[in-house]
């Protein structure tokens, strides 16, 4: 399959459209229920602009934000010169082992990442970055949810016409360039993060919080794994 998502992430466009502040309620979910902000050591990885790296920011707390793209990371130091943003890829991150209480994969960074073992090598280098007991927290998206919002609806038209609606990995039709999206489940992360020693703590919708309408009304699940 074709995959320019890096390509596409290093366009200053793709930057624009993520110039949001402040975290999304499910994220918001997970800090108020998880996070300590007592000084822990925190990684945001996909950090693209800096959305969730200005939020931690704002406690007690020691943040490195990394993500692949240079442009990102060129728009993300304008926005916030005072925080520590460097390009890096989460296949391969420049870290020392068990260096993280908090590793932040936002907005479902982690689905962009093809061929789908690389995305498990991506899960196991997190792993090998968190301390013992670390929390790695991650949103991806849902593969069989319904066709809701215009963006969506055009996705899901195209990707029902290529025969590629309920594929792992399909093409989501941004504004900015076609990206190359994996789409699994809650059962199906749970599978693949067991697989790489992590132990399921909890999931979050930013609407709803059974797993039947996250998956079916949301087009995309937080999870919360500990190492
Ligand atoms: C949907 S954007 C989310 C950006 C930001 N987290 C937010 O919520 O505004 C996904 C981000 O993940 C980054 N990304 C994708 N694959 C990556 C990888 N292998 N390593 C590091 N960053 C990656 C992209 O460059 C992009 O900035």
């Amino acid at each position: 399959m074709q995959n320019n998502n890096f390509d596409i992430y290093n366009l200053p466009m793709a930057g624009k459209n993520y110039m949001k502040t402040g975290l999304y309620p499910a994220e918001q979910k997970i800090v108020d229920k998880y996070f300590k902000h007592d000084g822990a050591h925190i990684l945001d990885i996909g950090c693209g602009t800096g959305r969730t790296t200005a939020y931690f920011s704002r406690f007690d707390n020691k943040i490195i934000a990394i993500d692949y793209s240079e442009s990102m990371i060129r728009m993300a130091r304008e926005r916030f010169p005072e925080l520590n943003f460097m390009v890096a890829d989460a296949r391969r991150m420049p870290f020392e082992n068990a260096d993280f209480d908090i590793a932040f994969f936002s907005f479902n960074g982690i689905d962009y990442i093809y061929p789908k073992r690389e995305r498990l090598e991506a899960i196991v280098e997190i792993w090998r970055v968190l301390k013992p007991g670390g929390l790695f927290v991650y949103s991806s998206h849902n593969r069989f949810r319904l066709p809701i919002g215009r963006t969506r609806l055009k996705s899901y038209m195209k990707n029902l016409a290529r025969g590629t609606l309920f594929s792992e990995y399909s093409m989501d039709f941004c504004e900015y360039g076609p990206l190359l999206t994996y789409w699994g489940s809650i059962w199906s992360e749970k599978i693949d993060l067991k697989k790489s020693g992590f132990k399921f703590l909890d999931f979050f919708g930013n609407k709803y919080s059974s797993s039947i309408s996250i998956s079916l009304l949301e087009s995309y699940t937080y999870y919360v794994f500990r190492k």
